[in-house]
């Protein structure tokens, strides 16, 4: 969703918003702005657009200030125009907001400012704040009046606000929306150290690793030298400092030429990192820190819930097949944006598990606060660590696979099969998993990152198959079992940066419908390995090519039957029938990838959407 970012310190502020801007374009990118206070006043520069297009308003104009407010833009209410575009303002023009989330009693505040004079000119939700607090500002009492304004609003925030009235603080609030303090390392001596406020460690970064995170209701006061974070009741809740473990390089395409493709050719060593420090070959077992504390309840579990959205709820339909076929627990996966208002029945027994790269993800978020209300245990696959999923999950497993940055998720959804594996093994050893099957499927899994390299050899290949197929209007992806998954997740990759129309579906339900699209205009994707399911695949794959439609299947080496049917076939190293989806996916992220760039679609920034969505 927006980004947000706030600057105090002895350092003109103006540099270090848009380098942190420029570093959360990720979360939005239909418009951006910034607020600094100049001589006393308030300056505002916002633009509709991506970045560029306010880095060429800032271009000829020259700001001194310490002091400052950015926001880049994902429109919730209000078209992305110049207008709707933050920070946003008072009527007097002193007060500048920047907003990450959205205001659900908007109406009702709108109609009682309007009625009491207050003049608000956009479209945007977030507006309604800068008036708010307005109208309990007196000129010296910033942090006061914008907890009085924060009782009237219901919705989530992520807000930060200053006023050239009070030239020396930034104050900020959370509330269901990501707010992180970056303490910069003071420059000299008896200076003060400066501070970054903002969405998204990413734009932290650079300047610092000493971060605290927001809690929700908190409030924070900043000023150059010092920061205090109060509760709504007033009282002091100044949170422990963390570091963060990233690298800046993380931030970085490092030569290539969008963060989807770096992301995807760092999948060997994500693979590995995901599994680092928690095999225990000699003894056919796993071990997961972060489920420490909860082993004896998961010892009793009787059925797992996976909630999840997009792609990790794909991940979480493998781990529901692998629960279920590999130990016989129930397990099922939900949406979580339906989980929080399906009115489940969890029996006593049922663990929850919310799976989210950003850990900041809105329906996410409700769905485990509604699963703790039901009483279930409540865990997390994360990988952004400290986010909210995280620290609002009684335990849970981090991904440790670094920032992914383009808004198409690829690493950290190999990252989620590996923990669903490695879940599997730990639950399997409380159970029945014998020591020995145990033992194959972590021998195999030590191996995946030189298959996945082995995989990435062809990059070539799979360029040159999208750039015969990136031209068509339809596609339809194919799989069955624990392929079934991928043949979705291959669909919507596609989809969300292609803009091409693509569907998955299970194999063996081509003849109850969609076989009748069919024709030598489409190609179908045929996820078809040598598994258990190999033949039944090969008839629908007959099917397909009796009705002239074009195969391009995802096979396993070795596999020459399977040119027969297909015009391209796309290889994977062997593996174990459970650790295919880990391989198989890769060849469809570079298909997408490579079908998005012959297109001239902007790969990591898709139209409409953005990463971590924060609001509902
Ligand atoms: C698709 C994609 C989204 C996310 C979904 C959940 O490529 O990235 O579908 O998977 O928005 O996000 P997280 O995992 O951050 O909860």
């Amino acid at each position: 969703m927006c980004g947000i970012i706030g600057y105090i310190g002895l350092k003109p502020s103006l540099p270090i918003l848009m380098d942190g801007l420029k570093r959360m374009e990720y979360r939005g990118y239909d418009s951006a702005g910034i607020a600094v206070i100049e001589n006393g006043q308030l300056k505002t520069v916002k633009k509709s657009g991506k970045l560029d297009a306010l880095q060429a308003a800032l271009a000829n104009q020259s700001f001194s200030s310490v002091i400052g407010l950015g926001h880049i833009r994902w429109a919730t209410h209000g078209a992305p125009t110049d207008l709707n575009a933050h920070p946003h303002s008072d009527c007097t023009g002193k007060i500048a907001i920047v907003h990450n989330g959205i205001i659900e009693n908007l109406a009702e505040l709108k109609a009682e400012l309007k009625a009491e004079g207050h003049e608000l000119k956009t479209a945007t939700d977030s507006e309604v704040f800068a008036h708010l607090i307005e109208k309990y500002y007196n000129g010296h009492n910033l942090s006061e009046a914008v907890l009085q304004a924060l009782t009237k609003v219901k919705g989530a925030y992520g807000l930060a606000v200053i006023s050239s009235s009070e030239p020396d603080k930034i104050v900020a609030a959370r509330l269901g929306s990501p707010l992180i303090l970056g303490i910069l390392p003071q420059d000299q001596p008896n200076q003060g150290n400066g501070y970054v406020i903002a969405s998204d460690a990413a734009a932290i970064l650079p300047f610092t690793k000493e971060v605290v995170y927001l809690e929700d209701n908190d409030l924070a006061i900043i000023t150059g030298e010092n920061y205090e974070i109060i509760e709504k009741s007033g009282k002091c809740n100044n949170h422990q400092k963390q570091h963060l473990d990233w690298d800046l390089t993380e931030a970085e395409k490092e030569g290539y030429p969008h963060f989807m493709l770096k992301e995807i050719m760092e999948e060997p060593k994500v693979v590995a990192d995901s599994m680092r420090g928690r095999l225990i070959p000699e003894q056919g077992k796993v071990k997961l820190g972060g489920l420490i504390d909860v082993l004896p309840q998961l010892k009793s579990a009787r059925r797992i819930i996976f909630v999840a959205c997009g792609t990790a709820h794909y991940a979480g339909r493998i781990g529901e097949y692998l629960m279920e076929s590999q130990l016989g627990l129930p397990a099922e996966v939900e949406y979580a944006s339906e989980f929080r208002y399906n009115e489940s029945v969890l029996e006593p027994g049922t663990v929850v598990i919310a799976i989210s790269q950003s850990g900041e993800t809105a329906d996410t978020l409700a769905a485990i606060r509604q699963a703790k209300k039901l009483g279930a245990l409540v865990l997390g696959i994360v990988n952004v660590v400290g986010s909210s999923i995280a620290r609002e999950t009684t335990a849970g497993v981090y991904n440790h696979v670094g920032l992914e940055i383009s808004v198409a998720s690829t690493k950290a959804f190999v990252s989620q099969l590996v923990i669903l594996v490695l879940l599997t093994i730990l639950l399997g050893r409380q159970r029945n998993l014998s020591e020995d099957k145990a033992k194959e499927i972590i021998s195999e899994l030590e191996n995946l990152p030189d298959k996945i390299k082995q995989i990435l050899e062809q990059r070539d290949i799979i360029e040159t198959i999208a750039k015969k197929y990136a031209q068509r209007n339809n596609i339809i992806f194919i799989g069955r079992k624990i392929n079934y998954p991928i043949a979705l997740e291959g669909a919507l990759k596609l989809k969300e940066i292609s803009y091409l129309h693509a569907e998955g579906y299970p194999a063996g339900e081509l003849k109850h419908g969609p076989l009748a699209l069919i024709d030598a205009t489409w190609p179908v994707v045929a996820i078809a390995p040598q598994d258990s399911v190999y033949q039944k695949n090969l008839s629908n794959l007959q099917e397909v090519k009796a009705r002239d439609g074009q195969i391009i299947a995802i096979a396993t080496a070795g596999d020459e039957a399977i040119k027969e049917l297909a015009k391209e076939v796309i290889y994977l190293p062997k593996t174990l029938e459970i650790l295919y989806p880990i391989l198989a996916v890769i060849p469809l992220q570079l298909l997408a990838y490579f079908i998005a760039k012959e297109r001239g679609c902007p790969i990591d920034q898709p139209r409409n959407l953005a990463k971590s969505v924060t609001v509902e």
